[in-house]
């Protein structure tokens, strides 16, 4: 077990990928927060995004996980809280990326749109990549908020 919690969510559309992605995270030692939703019952991606948003500026978690079925709308809604960087990302290359360059705390993932072995990948190399933490990249992170 490492000291990261990830809070996880998705919308209705996300559902059965984040029951698949919750194992997945678990195996590889993070501690798990789920935020919903629990069913395929069609329910509202901001409530989630908002849920996963909050649970990282409370401190209750230190990186997020989102689904929706493109994984739009509901980064869309995570991104309009204070602190939250979070990438739609939907290959290696991006989620890589969206850490290296951009510190993103929450990878958002799109249900109709890839996988189940590429959103695997994608969150294993987004739990597990660093931020470059260089001034360059710091600057830019500062001018967003
Ligand atoms: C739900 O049908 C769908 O609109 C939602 O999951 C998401 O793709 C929105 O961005």
């Amino acid at each position: 077990m490492n000291n990261i919690t990830v809070a996880i969510a998705a919308d209705h559309a996300g559902y059965i990928l984040k029951e698949e992605l919750k194992k997945y995270v678990g195996d590889l030692g993070y501690e798990l927060l789920d935020c919903g939703t629990n069913s395929q019952e069609s329910v509202d991606y901001p409530d989630f995004g908002k849920a996963v948003a909050e649970s990282i500026i409370a401190g209750r978690a230190n990186r997020g996980v989102l689904i929706c079925g493109t994984g739009i709308g509901i980064s869309i809604s995570a991104n309009r809280h204070q602190g939250i960087r979070a990438a739609v990302c939907h290959d290696m290359t991006t989620a890589r990326y969206a850490r290296e360059h951009n510190d993103a705390n929450i990878i958002a993932l799109g249900s109709r749109i890839i996988g189940t072995s590429v959103a695997k990948d994608c969150l294993h190399i987004f739990l597990s990549t660093p931020f470059e933490n260089t001034e360059r990249h710091l600057k830019r992170i500062t001018k967003l908020d």
